[in-house]
């Protein structure tokens, strides 16, 4: 399996709770290099390009708009199946539910706000990782 790359994001959320560093610290932990990073205001336009395949979903117009509220670090990411291995480092999308050992899991739960805040995003494919790469460090 040849090396690839994937873009992690810390969401607002996590960079206000002052967690950056543990999400790093858990990329490197498992052996995954940080190729390039960077803190990102991320304007409306690129958030709508970035969700585009859940535009139209009733959370999309409210994650844009959290994804907005405040900055997130974007983190180019490489290693061998790396894609994959950000994903089950994450864990699952609620973090109410999230396996404990996982970032959401550990870091995360339901805050009772209109969004989920579940700290971090990863690619989720090949694809979308080139595109999302290629998005964020234009
Ligand atoms: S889907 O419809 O199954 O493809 O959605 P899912 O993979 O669960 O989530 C896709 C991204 O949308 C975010 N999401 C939400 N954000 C805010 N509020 C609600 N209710 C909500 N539901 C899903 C979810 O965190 C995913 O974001 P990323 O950044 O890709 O992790």
């Amino acid at each position: 399996m040849s090396t690839e790359e994937t873009l992690i994001l810390v969401k607002p959320d996590g960079v206000a709770r002052g967690l950056t560093g543990e999400v790093l610290r858990r990329i490197e932990a498992k052996g995954y290099k940080i190729v390039d990073l960077r803190m990102v205001n991320a304007s409306r336009e690129l958030l709508e390009e970035h969700y585009e395949e859940h535009a139209g979903k009733p959370f999309f117009g409210p994650l844009v708009e959290f994804m907005a509220s405040g900055p997130v670090v974007a983190v180019r990411a490489s290693g061998n199946r790396v894609i994959e291995g950000f994903r089950s480092l994450a864990g699952a999308t609620d973090p109410t539910v999230a396996a404990p050992g996982t970032i959401r899991g550990d870091l995360g739960r339901d805050w009772g706000a209109a969004v989920t805040q579940n700290i971090v995003h990863g690619s989720d494919s090949t694809l979308s990782a080139e595109r999302e790469l290629a998005l964020w460090f234009a």
